[in-house]
């Protein structure tokens, strides 16, 4: 089973954004998956209590105590995790040592790089990390036309070893699906088929 770990101790960089689309990708071509939450706000959880009965099941988890890791995993072929704030809770080092992925989103905003830079130190410090078992995926977050800021963002992270795998444009219909648990791979209208290609980077490297 892969362990999908979406993770930033940025709050507001689109975690939970991420963290459920994926899940619905996942669910929306036959995986089972579920979405675990480990962030005390438990958005995802919410998320999932919102889910129409009718669209791809992507099973609620509520992972925010550290004993609750790995519970109800047994049939899955996929938990995504939308993870904590913080690297220093025993909560956010287990699940980062267990990860298979590390999915960090980060915002094309100079006030985010710093932050998100020294974070991916802080999780390449962590064992398994170092040993290479689990790979960093970046994924620049909230792009538009006047982000004129994602050039130098990318320069940053690529000459610090931490290339942007995916970007994904700012778009409000985001919070739609946020609203009504629903992901953009749920519907698979020719008109969003644009927003649903941002993602192709991300999906085949978690596949
Ligand atoms: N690509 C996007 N386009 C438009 N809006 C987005 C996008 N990604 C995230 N958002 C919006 O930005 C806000 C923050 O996103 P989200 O809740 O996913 O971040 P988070 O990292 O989980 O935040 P927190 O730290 O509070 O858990 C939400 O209102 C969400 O709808
Ligand atoms: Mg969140």
């Amino acid at each position: 089973m892969r362990k999908i770990l979406v993770v930033n101790s940025k709050g507001g960089c689109g975690k939970t954004t991420i963290a459920t689309n994926l899940a619905v990708a996942l669910a929306s071509r036959g995986d089972e998956v579920a979405l675990a939450d480990a962030d005390r706000q438990k958005s995802s959880l919410s998320w999932s209590k919102r889910r129409p009965k009718h669209l791809a099941s992507v099973e609620g988890l509520n992972w925010t105590k550290v004993e609750a890791i790995g519970s109800k995993t047994k049939k899955l072929d996929a938990v995504v995790i939308d993870g904590p704030g913080g690297l220093r809770s025993e909560l956010a080092r287990t699940l980062i040592a267990e990860a298979s992925d590390i999915v960090v989103p980060v915002l094309p905003s100079a006030f985010d790089w710093d932050a998100t830079l020294k974070f991916l130190d802080g999780i390449s410090e962590i064992k398994r990390v170092r040993k290479g078992k689990s790979e960093i995926h970046l994924v620049a977050n909230r792009i538009n036309r006047s982000s004129t800021q994602v050039a130098e963002l990318e320069k940053r992270l690529a000459k610090r070893g931490y290339p942007v795998l995916c970007r994904i444009s700012d778009r409000v219909l985001y919070a739609r699906h946020a609203a009504e648990g629903s992901g953009i791979f749920d519907f698979r209208d020719a008109r969003t088929s644009d927003v649903r290609t941002q993602w192709h980077p991300l999906l085949q490297v978690v596949d």
